[in-house]
């Protein structure tokens, strides 16, 4: 259902969310649907919700890991959609481990998916993006990248590595009119948190100012927020939304 209220050259938009299946990344492509833009969204395993089906998004099995696979859901999503005009790289993993017990698997898979998986959707969003003079690039960082955390050295390092990618994107191609931005969530209640224990979770909670987890949709609304018209001198900004955790970091 598309808003009226909306800006002229905001109607209907290609929005690309990677990992939009479940989580945070689910919420965000709700987000955009809910707003009018033609929303299409990458799955790796499973079955996309027919939630996402009924609001009219394009679902693609797309493994960021494989450059092929990257490929054929660009061409498949262009077809449908046009090229993507703005592009939420939100698909990644955790692979906890403490440092002495981290394997190079555990470590290289983790950059592989959350660093370099971002450099392939991105790179290849570019294309279409440089060609219309115009993108937003909205990439999915943690708290954690920038506070650190125990037994997620590869995970904050790989999120910490995004700032770098981002800021390094919005000089090399403001002049183009196409921006950079990172949201760093703190913890939000998704699969990838329900891993903890409650003793952990409580640990987390006591921690955090606002007394508590986001849910996926505040995330969604800074995402939103940033690929807006209101959004369009922003560029190279980390945004936390993290209740206050990572305050000063
Ligand atoms: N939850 C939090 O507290 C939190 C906090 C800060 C940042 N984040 C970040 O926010 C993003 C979403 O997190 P979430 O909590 O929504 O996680 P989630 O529920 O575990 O969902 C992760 C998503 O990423 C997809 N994905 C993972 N590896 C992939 C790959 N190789 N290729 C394509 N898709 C892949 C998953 O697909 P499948 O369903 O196929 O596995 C799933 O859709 C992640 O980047 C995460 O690091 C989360």
């Amino acid at each position: 259902m598309s808003d009226p209220n909306r800006k002229g050259d905001q109607l209907s938009r290609s929005v690309l969310v990677t990992g939009g299946n479940r989580g945070i990344g689910l919420a965000i492509a709700r987000a955009f649907a809910d707003a009018g833009d033609k929303v299409a969204i990458t799955y790796r395993s499973g079955e996309p919700p027919a939630a996402l089906t009924e609001l009219g998004c394009l679902a693609v099995r797309c493994d960021i890991t494989d450059p092929e696979q990257v490929e054929q859901a660009y061409k498949e999503i262009e077809a449908q959609h046009g090229p993507v005009e703005i592009l939420i790289a939100n698909a990644g993993i955790t692979k906890d481990q403490l440092l002495m017990r981290m394997s190079e698997e555990d470590f290289t898979s983790v950059i592989d998916t959350n660093l370099t998986g971002t450099f392939r959707v991105v790179k290849r969003a570019n294309r279409g993006m440089l060609r219309a003079k115009k993108g937003r690039v909205v990439l999915i960082s943690s708290v954690v990248g920038l506070y650190g955390s125990p037994g997620q050295a590869n995970y904050a390092a790989s999120k910490a590595a995004l700032v770098g990618f981002a800021r390094s994107l919005a000089r090399e191609l403001g002049s183009r009119n196409i921006t950079f931005n990172v949201v760093a969530p703190g913890f939000v209640d998704t699969d990838m948190t329900k891993a903890l224990t409650e003793e952990q979770r409580a640990g987390i909670v006591s921690q955090v100012p606002l007394g508590r987890y986001a849910q996926p949709e505040e995330i969604a609304a800074t995402v939103r927020f940033l690929a807006s018209d209101d959004a369009s001198y922003i560029t190279g900004a980390v945004i936390p939304v993290d209740g206050g955790l990572g305050m000063g970091h």
